[in-house]
This record gives structure tokens, C-alpha cells and sequence, in this order.
């Protein structure tokens, strides 16, 4: 049913500039469309089209607890410039606790297992309760970031959340997204001109070098398909 509504979607809008279908999921699924942000160069271009065009759109931040400073910079300077709020959703405090009572601080190096419990805690717990009663989920994902999310749609059904998920940029390449960045002064993340490409939390992402793949830097030390759980893909 919800795929069916999804490929409506991609029908309705397929001649829509992005802004045009945002204004027009604003209006059509009113207080139930979110954004969410982890202040990569993907997110910051959706969040300056939304806020360039002040539609009712939530956005929201999963902080996990383990960010790096330069990514609550780059939050701070973006509530500032676009005079916009930002919702923070932490994992649960008694959660944390526990997972670090039992396995210590750093448990995510040991096994995959472990690292994807620590992701579950951090970020994919907090994003369903984010997401909860909403109907529409808007990421910053693109098909060139890696060779599983070559083949995303446009708009597809989250059978995990429950919900209808758009990726407007999905056919953007990186320098596109860049472009827009400079061309607009968007604000952007400091460990961009360090070498990081795609940022999450600071203990499980490095800078990558010319030629790497794109998710390389992002737990560097896995030989896994690099997904944390909140994306199946
Ligand atoms: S991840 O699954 O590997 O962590 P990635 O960093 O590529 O995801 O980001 C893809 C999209 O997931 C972002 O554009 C954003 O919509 C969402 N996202 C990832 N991390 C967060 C976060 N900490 N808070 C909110 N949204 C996030
Ligand atoms: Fe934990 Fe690392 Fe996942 Fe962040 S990316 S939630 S620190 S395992």
C-alpha cells in the first residue's frame, strides 16, 4: 500500500523542481514531513532550500553523544544564519549508561556486533522515535555516495520506519552539492577541507585520501557494508 503511494509520489512530482516538490510535500502532508540532518554537505543544501524558502518543514539532529566539535559549529552557525530550530533527539541516557557499564567506552572497535549496538543505541533508536507519526522522512542521500545506494529511488516505502522516504538529491553528484555550497554560502562543515567526505561520529570517522571511496572514511576499520542501521541501504 505505502509502496504504491511511493510511486505515486515519484509520478506526481517527476516534473517538479525539488524545492517545487518540497513545498508541495509541505502542503500535502502537513506537520508530517521530517527532515533529518547530521550537518554533511548533503543536509546543508536541503536545509538552506527549506529555509530559503521558509516551508513548514521539521528538521531534526540525532546527537549521539560522540559528534565531533566541528559538526556542533557547523549546527550552531546554521540555527544562526538561517534563524531556524533545529530538534536534538539523544539516545536514552539508561541505555548509554548501560552499554558502557558493560563494554566500556570504545566497544564499536571490537567486533561489528558491538559496533552496531552502539549504532542502534545512539542513532537508530532516536531516529524511530523521531520519526514516529510522521509520513514523510526526508534524507540527504545520494546514489553516487556508494555502490548500495546506486539503485535508490526517489521516493520509496521504509518497511523499518514505517514511513515514505525522499532523497531530493539523489542524482546530485559531489561536486554539484559542493557548487551549491559555494555559490550559496551555505555554512558547512570544517573537516570538509581536512579530507572527510561523509562525517557521522568522531571515534568512527577519518578523513579519506584522493581516490578513495567516499564511505571509506566511515569505520575505516570494517570490512562491512558501512551501514548503521538507520539507512538499510
Ligand atoms: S549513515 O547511515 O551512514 O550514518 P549518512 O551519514 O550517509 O548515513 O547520511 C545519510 C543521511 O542520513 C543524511 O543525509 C541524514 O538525512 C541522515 N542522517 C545520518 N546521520 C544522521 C544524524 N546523526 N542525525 C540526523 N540525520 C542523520
Ligand atoms: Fe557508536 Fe560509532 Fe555508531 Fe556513533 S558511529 S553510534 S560512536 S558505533
Amino acid at each position: 500500500m505505502s509502496s504504491t503511494i511511493a510511486q505515486a509520489l515519484i509520478e506526481k512530482t517527476k516534473n517538479f523542481s525539488i524545492e517545487e516538490t518540497l513545498a508541495f510535500l509541505a502542503n500535502e502532508y502537513q506537520n508530517k514531513v521530517v527532515f533529518s540532518t547530521s550537518f554533511g554537505q548533503e543536509d546543508q543544501v536541503i536545509t538552506a532550500l527549506i529555509a530559503s524558502k521558509d516551508l513548514p518543514i521539521a528538521i531534526f539532529t540525532l546527537d549521539t553523544g560522540r559528534l565531533f566539535q566541528e559538526t556542533y559549529d557547523v549546527f550552531h552557525k546554521t540555527i544562526k544564519k538561517y534563524k531556524i530550530e533545529i530538534k536534538t533527539h539523544f539516545p536514552e541516557a539508561a541505555s548509554v549508561e548501560d552499554l558502557l557499564n558493560k563494554k566500556g567506552p570504545n566497544s564499536f572497535y571490537e567486533s561489528v556486533g558491538n559496533r552496531k549496538e552502539c549504532c542502534f543505541i545512539r542513532k537508530v533508536a532516536p531516529l524511530s522515535k523521531a520519526l514516529n507519526g510522521n509520513e514523510i522522512w526526508i534524507t540527504g542521500l545520494r546514489a553516487e555516495q556508494s555502490e548500495n545506494r546506486n539503485d535508490l529511488p526517489f521516493f520509496e516505502y521504509d518497511a523499518h520506519f514505517n514511513i515514505i522516504k525522499f532523497n531530493p538529491l539523489l542524482k546530485w553528484t559531489l561536486e554539484e552539492v559542493q557548487s551549491y555550497i559555494e555559490d550559496n554560502n551555505v555554512p558547512q562543515n570544517a573537516l570538509h577541507k581536512q579530507g572527510f567526505v561523509s562525517i557521522g561520529c568522531a571515534p568512527c570517522t577519518r578523513a579519506i585520501l584522493p581516490g578513495e571511496d567516499i564511505r571509506a572514511g566511515r569505520w575505516w576499520w570494517e570490512s562491512s557494508h558501512k551501514e548503521c542501521g538507520l539507512h538499510q541501504k
